[in-house]
């Protein structure tokens, strides 16, 4: 993190924010874009610091998007200190926040998504089914008013990741997207805004996640030939339940395309579980 943290611009209008990267581009400057939904902690500062350090400027859009979440979820009681996260993004080494009112990104109910009919209903899709369209929509809605040469995203999301990658491909966006690795609590929890919806026990029993993820791997590594996935499923699930936590799902994929995979080999485990009300996920390569 930067010692000298300088003020930092925050920009409220689309059109404003269009009108700056035009400028910026004109000029040769190259724009890394960090999107977000605020409550920042050390996994977005990450993503920060990695755009601050290879691009000219790098714009944080704060935004707690309304389309990515479902009627019954926790859209009311998200997090928002923009005060707080200001001075994260200025330590980290933003230029300029995007921290839009929903109006302005919504003048009228959107009408036009971005669907991924293949992958939009798997996994985390399956439970939270209009998420990953919003998530889509929001993504091409801050990558035009941004205009960024470079978008940065956690792979603690990783079925996200994949799908805005997916989409940048498909639909020809002029924009790199680099995945960074998940940074997570000592105990191993991955960071995530929602930890603080639960109790220190919770939190404790939530290390289970990684515990049983990282179990399951090494029962990979240490054998001639590969766990079957079910068997792995198993082992996490195992460990999770004892804990306390709850499953939603825990899938062995293909890392690539995101299919299920058939055997380890080039997989990744990704899962959801509820420890308490909190609904996390966390994913491992194997
Ligand atoms: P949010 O949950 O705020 O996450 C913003 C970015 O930070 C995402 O790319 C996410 O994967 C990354 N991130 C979160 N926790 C992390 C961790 N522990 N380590 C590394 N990266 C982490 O994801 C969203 O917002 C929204 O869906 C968004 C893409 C902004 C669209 O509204």
């Amino acid at each position: 993190m930067r010692k000298n943290a300088k003020e930092i611009k925050i920009i409220k209008s689309p059109a404003a924010l269009q009108k700056f990267s035009k400028k910026m581009q004109a000029h040769g400057k190259s724009i890394g874009l960090v999107p977000t939904m605020g409550a920042l902690h050390k996994g977005h500062a990450s993503l920060i610091e990695m755009s601050a350090k290879n691009n000219d400027i790098t714009i944080v859009s704060i935004f707690v998007n309304p389309t990515q979440f479902g009627a019954n979820e926790d859209f009311a009681i998200y997090p928002r200190r923009l005060k707080a996260d200001a001075k994260l993004c200025a330590t980290a080494g933003a230029n300029i926040i995007f921290a839009p009112e929903p109006q302005a990104m919504y003048p009228l109910p959107l009408q036009t998504f971005v669907h991924n009919p293949s992958l939009e209903h798997l996994y985390c899709g399956k439970y939270r089914p209009v998420h990953f369209a919003g998530v889509l929509s929001v993504v091409a809605k801050l990558f035009n008013i941004s205009l960024p040469n470079k978008a940065y995203f956690g792979e603690k999301d990783f079925q996200q990741l994949h799908l805005i990658k997916k989409m940048v491909q498909d639909l020809n966006f002029p924009i790199k997207i680099i995945g960074a690795k998940t940074i997570r609590e000592k105990s191993g929890l991955a960071i995530s805004s929602r930890n603080e919806y639960m109790s220190p026990k919770e939190r404790e029993a939530a290390s289970s996640i990684y515990a049983g993820m990282i179990t399951a791997k090494k029962c990979c590594k240490g054998r001639s030939t590969c766990l079957l996935p079910t068997e792995l499923k198993n082992i996490i699930q195992k460990k999770i339940q004892q804990a306390g936590g709850k499953i939603q799902y825990i899938e062995i994929v293909n890392k690539n395309d995101l299919m299920p995979a058939k055997t380890t080999k080039n997989a990744v485990i990704l899962l959801a579980c509820y420890f308490g009300k909190t609904r996390l996920i966390d994913h491992l390569e194997l």
